[in-house]
């Protein structure tokens, strides 16, 4: 950068007094906010224009996989730029046709051709309006606690306190409890359980017209933001089986479990499972340039050679993000990252298990690879949360809420999301040292919340 224009650089303050005059900041009232002010990241650490470093413990969103400023995909970018940064949606170009086959190749089983958008609720907007079209049918099943994005429709299926303000949102979108083991909706413990939470799935459908009504179902393989719920095994084969049975769509949202985030390509791949679509985002170029797909099977491929596909973007596959992603896909296959995120993972769980015998606040540890989550409760009897993910906010100031402040200001970044849940997904490049002091941080400040567990 020229001195010219490093001399028109704002300070930290002005940057701030900017946002909080000209800029809405999602998720949160606006008033008294004070963002971390970021100005370079490099692997797993961002820095502030002071100078601050902070461990990034949540790659952002869950988006930053190969950590940040990875040097192939800015490179990649930057030959894209200096040829040929976007076109219409209609033309073809080289990283569009390389990014789709790609795709083909890391997702399970037959899944095959992929639409582009620019997130991970358009690429779900988009699933939802495909597995309408290809069966006819309106209504589509997901589960309560799921996040799908915050447009309308992908508002409507998801179920979290987000919503709410949205509702009524889109007719036919139909909630159904979410296999959540800790806090089991049947009152029941796994593995006596007979799998009540994948049965009920069956039942909603019969309730709601069966073969005749119901499109399709969406679920994250493992729920996100909703506190890294990992459903029992038997699970996911259980209703593929019921979509199979009743004609439906099994629609898999990957947004945040794709790319080696649980130490395999995709969440599914865990239980051998191929969904119909799968949706992704975040991780398919590490965040670096805005970019979803919804990637179908070549039943659901094949109805659209006919009948015309009337849903796109102005910015569908924008060559810039797909420059990305081809650069994104080719480095986790260089570094080995989804079999490393697995491995760094298991030592993960281990130190959570740890962390877990030490602290009376911890409920549950839980997750696969790098998407961990640790379930702070105020007893372990009651399981009362610490944090009410289903709370309406403005909410009263939480501890786990004075954890993460805390955890920040020693240098270790973890996203708040709504669940009574710490979230540890960093990025899959992450060293031993750095998930050690990571959860150094985390150990020794969980005492705040312990200090709220009911004697
Ligand atoms: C599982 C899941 N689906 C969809 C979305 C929405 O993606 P985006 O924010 O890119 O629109 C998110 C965002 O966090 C997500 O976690």
């Amino acid at each position: 950068m020229s001195e010219a224009n490093r001399s028109e650089r704002l300070d930290a303050e002005t940057i701030r007094r900017y946002e909080a005059e000209y800029v809405m900041t999602p998720w949160t009232a606006q008033k008294g906010l004070k963002p971390f002010v970021a100005v370079e990241g490099k692997g797993c650490w961002v820095k502030n224009p002071e100078g601050k470093k902070v461990l990034d413990f949540t790659s952002q969103f869950v988006f930053t996989n190969l950590g940040h400023c990875d040097d192939r995909v800015n490179a990649a970018i930057a030959r894209q730029a200096a040829t040929l940064p976007s076109v219409n949606s209609q033309w073809a170009t080289e990283p569009k046709a390389r990014l789709g086959k790609l795709l083909a190749e890391v997702t399970p089983g037959d899944l095959k051709k992929s639409f582009f958008s620019t997130g991970g609720t358009e690429a779900n907007e988009g699933a939802a309006k495909i597995a309408r079209w290809v069966t006819g049918k309106q209504k589509i099943l997901s589960r309560w606690r799921s996040y799908h994005g915050s447009t309308m429709g992908a508002m409507a299926l998801s179920a979290d306190y987000r919503n709410w303000c949205a509702e009524p949102a889109v007719p036919g979108a139909i909630h159904i409890l979410p296999p959540y083991c800790y806090r089991c909706s049947f009152g029941a413990t796994y593995p006596s359980c007979d799998i009540q939470c994948a049965k009920h799935v069956e039942e909603v459908v019969r309730l709601e017209g069966g073969a005749r009504r119901v499109a399709g179902i969406i679920g994250e393989p493992i729920f996100g933001a909703g506190g890294i719920i990992v459903p029992p095994d038997e699970y996911w084969p259980m209703v593929r089986a019921i979509c199979d049975k009743y004609e439906m769509v099994l629609i898999a949202d990957e947004v945040m479990t794709g790319f080696g985030r649980t130490g395999k390509w995709f969440g599914m791949d865990h239980w051998n499972v191929v969904p119909d679509i799968i949706t992704m985002a975040k991780g398919i170029n590490s965040g670096s340039i805005p970019l979803g797909a919804t990637t179908v099977r070549p039943w659901i491929a094949e109805k659209f050679e006919t009948m015309p596909y009337l849903h796109g973007h102005t910015y569908s596959g924008h060559a810039l993000a797909m420059a990305a992603g081809v650069a994104a896909i080719e480095a986790y296959r260089e570094d080995r990252l989804i079999e490393r995120a697995a491995q760094t993972g298991a030592y993960l769980m281990e130190r959570l298990r740890e962390i877990q015998d030490k602290h009376p606040c911890v409920g549950e540890v839980r997750g696969k690879g790098l998407f961990c989550g640790i379930e702070i409760v105020k007893n372990r009897k009651t399981k009362e949360p610490i944090h009410e993910a289903l709370m309406e906010p403005p909410r009263p100031a939480t501890a786990k809420m004075t954890f993460l402040a805390k955890c920040m200001e020693e240098g270790v970044y973890i996203m708040a999301g709504g669940a009574s849940v710490i979230m540890i997904t960093p990025p899959l490049i992450i060293t031993k040292e750095e998930l050690d002091f990571g959860l150094e941080v985390i150990d020794r400040n969980l005492a705040l919340c312990d200090a709220v567990v009911e004697k």
